[in-house]
Order: C-alpha cells, then sequence, then structure tokens
C-alpha cells in the first residue's frame, strides 16, 4: 500500500518551480540518515580545518552537521528554503552540541551574504530541482572566496537501473523522471555539471560519479523504504495532473514491494557530483577593454573579469614574469571571463592595472600553483 495521501502543499519557491517531497516526512527521514562521510566524499579531501562552510539546500542538516566537523573550527551556515527543515536542522544540532554551524532559512537565488565570504560550498540533491541552475551556481560562485570551490552532487535518473521490472514499476519510474521536468527541474542534469560549473563562471570544474547499488537483502530494503518515500511525494503530482489515479499509484507502491522481496531485486543509481574553482584572483575595472577576437578586435564595458589562465600576471605584491615591480601593473596573455555574464570569455594580450588579491602572500601562492606564472 501507498503510505498517506499529502496535502500539496503552498510552495514559496519561484514560480514553476516546485520541490515535489515538501512537507514529506518520510521523504525527510531518509534524508535524515545522509552522511557527509557517504555524500560528500568527493569533496572531503578538499575541505581543512578552519574553511567557511556554506551548504546549499541543506534539509534536515545530517549533511551539513558532519561537514562541520570536518572544517571545525570553521564556521559552517545551512541555509534552505524550507522552514521546517530548517528547524529540524537546528534541533539536531543542539542534540549532537555542534556549535560551529547555524542553520537560516534563504533562497539559492539570493543568498543572504555578502561576496566573498565562503571558501566552500556545498550542494547535495538540490541543482536538479531549479529551473535556472546556472543562475543558483552564479549565485553560489558570488559567495565564494577567489580560490574557492563549489561541491555538487546530483541523481541522474537516465543512469537509474532495477531488475527485474514489470510494467507498473517501469511506468513509476517513468513518472519519477515526469514530475521533475513538470516541477521545473531536470532529471538528466548532473551529467552536464562541468558544462555548467563554467559557465557560471568558474574557471575549473572536476567531475566524477558514484553508484549507489543495492544487491543484499538489505540494501534492497533501505532502498525500497527510499523509493516509497519518494513516491509519497511524487503522487501529489502524479495524481493531480491525472497522469495515473490514487490506486494505480498504490498499485505501484505495492508492485515496489512486490520487487523488494525478491532473491535477484537489483537497483542502482549513479550520483554525478562536481567541484568547481572560482579564480583565486579577479580584476576589477570601470573602464572599456579591447579584446582579440579572432582577427577582429572589439571594443566593451566591462566591469569585471576573473583570470582564469593567465600566463603572466602581477598585482600589487605578486611578482612574476614580465612584470614592472612596484608598478601595480600586469602584462601577458590569458582567458579573461566577465563575470557578470560568466559565458563571454575571451582570450588577450592585455595591461591591467587593478589586481584585488585577497591577501598578497595568498595570491601569489595561488597563482604560482595553479602554474599561472609560467
Ligand atoms: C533532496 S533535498 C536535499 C537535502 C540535503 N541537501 C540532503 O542531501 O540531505 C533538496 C533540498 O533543497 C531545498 N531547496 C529546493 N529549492 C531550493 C531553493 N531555491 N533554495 C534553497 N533550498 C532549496 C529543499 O527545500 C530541500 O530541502
Amino acid at each position: 500500500m501507498a503510505g498517506p495521501s499529502l496535502p500539496l502543499a503552498s510552495m514559496s519557491i519561484p514560480a514553476a518551480e516546485v520541490y515535489a517531497q515538501q512537507a514529506n516526512p518520510a521523504f525527510e527521514a531518509e534524508l535524515a540518515a545522509r552522511t557527509a562521510f557517504r555524500e560528500a566524499a568527493f569533496l572531503l579531501p578538499h575541505l581543512r580545518p578552519g574553511m567557511q562552510l556554506l551548504d546549499v539546500g541543506c534539509g534536515p542538516g545530517s549533511i551539513t552537521l558532519g561537514l562541520a566537523e570536518v572544517v571545525a573550527p570553521g564556521q559552517v551556515v545551512g541555509i534552505d528554503i524550507q522552514s521546517a527543515q530548517i528547524e529540524q536542522a537546528r534541533v539536531r544540532a543542539a542534540a549532537r552540541g555542534v556549535a560551529t554551524v547555524r542553520f537560516e532559512v534563504a533562497d539559492i537565488y539570493g543568498l543572504p551574504f555578502p561576496d566573498d565570504s565562503f571558501d566552500a560550498a556545498f550542494a547535495n540533491g538540490v541543482l536538479m530541482h531549479l529551473r535556472k541552475p546556472v543562475r543558483a551556481l552564479a549565485e553560489l560562485r558570488r559567495v565564494l572566496r577567489p580560490g574557492g570551490i563549489a561541491g555538487i552532487r546530483d541523481p541522474d535518473l537516465g543512469a537509474s537501473l532495477y531488475a527485474p521490472t514489470t510494467p507498473l514499476l517501469e511506468q513509476w519510474l517513468a513518472m519519477r523522471v515526469r514530475v521533475r521536468q513538470h516541477n521545473g527541474g531536470d532529471p538528466f542534469l548532473s551529467r552536464h555539471y562541468r558544462r555548467l560549473l563554467l559557465k557560471a563562471g568558474f574557471v575549473r570544474a572536476e567531475a566524477c560519479a558514484s553508484v549507489d547499488s543495492a544487491g543484499s537483502l538489505e540494501e534492497i530494503h533501505r532502498h525500497t523504504a527510499f523509493l516509497k518515500a519518494q513516491l509519497q511525494g511524487h503522487a501529489r503530482t502524479v495524481v493531480a495532473e491525472g497522469w495515473m489515479d490514487q490506486a494505480t499509484v498504490d498499485a505501484a507502491a505495492a508492485e515496489i514491494d512486490a520487487w523488494a522481496q525478491r532473491p535477484d531485486a537489483f537497483s542502482a543509481t549513479t550520483w554525478c557530483q562536481a567541484v568547481g574553482w572560482r579564480a583565486t584572483e579577479s580584476v576589477r575595472e570601470s573602464g572599456s577593454v579591447r579584446r582579440s577576437k579572432g582577427a577582429a578586435k572589439e571594443r566593451g564595458p566591462f566591469r569585471e573579469y576573473e583570470i582564469a589562465n593567465l600566463h603572466c600576471c602581477v598585482g600589487a605584491g605578486v611578482r612574476c614574469a614580465g612584470a614592472r615591480p612596484g608598478t601595480g601593473r600586469a602584462a601577458g596573455r590569458g582567458i579573461f571571463r566577465q563575470t557578470d555574464a560568466p559565458d563571454r570569455e575571451f582570450s588577450a594580450r592585455r595591461h591591467y592595472r587593478h589586481c584585488r588579491p585577497p591577501d598578497r602572500a595568498e595570491a601569489h601562492r595561488g597563482v604560482q600553483a595553479a602554474g599561472h606564472n609560467r
């Protein structure tokens, strides 16, 4: 039997974007069992004690608390658009006695933090629900300090395997895709992470995948609990849109239970995960800059650039080849990316005056470590 039908919740999420699992206690219980060790394993090697970290769409905060332990004494902020989730997260933090974390209600599209606030940001199971993931990633990049990193992770439903299946089970699995698309998300988003991160203005993006498989009685039992909790949230849209009636949804839930009893049941879900780096240094200018595009020279008003790949760079206190010591000028050929239109990128040889390293020594190390000083 399917679990109790949940009310259609009123959403404060931007128009036409609906988080299907809002106010679904069974699903929230599944999220509460998640851990940083498991869900953020790809990000952990990049984290260091003392870092300030932001967890966006933190849900009940179970992963956030694990991340807080990793970066302590660094401060961690978890934000979520659902106030009920933030309340749960606060209770969980108090129960675990984690004092370096705080939770706030906020929207990923308009984070209530100044530029350059965090060393790392994390989003697990969030971007696939969004209509404008690049906008959200650009907002994450804004609140990261130069050299900061974003770790993002979502399942890709195009790489989700179930065996053996039945027609009704297949029908239900197809409904999950349909609901996500209908609600403004993209069930096949995470395979595109590298492109999306670069488009959002990150200068480097590396991706990998992990597979969440269930192939023993115990694992199938766990995965079935997740599937049925997820079904409860999705059923609201499926029934409201008239794609299935409640009796068919209940039959699909029973089919999941029957699948779980099979000694040969198997499932595997692929989670794509990526890390994006914000440039170690940025340049602000108010004038116009001449840029090369093929043979043509163009002029354009550019407010701020991030240096994605500058062969030769100098700013206040940053020494490197081609520099005129003490002038605060730089000269070099590099790839410049326009910060307020991150998909616009150009390569040019140019001079500039206004380096804005966060810290002189740190910027110097960053430039050398990134190999930009050759
Ligand atoms: C699948 S849950 C993942 C929760 C948590 N990251 C985890 O993995 O356990 C997705 C979360 O994103 C939140 N969310 C959805 N849209 C959001 C937005 N625009 N801004 C902030 N949070 C959002 C939801 O409220 C929900 O808690």
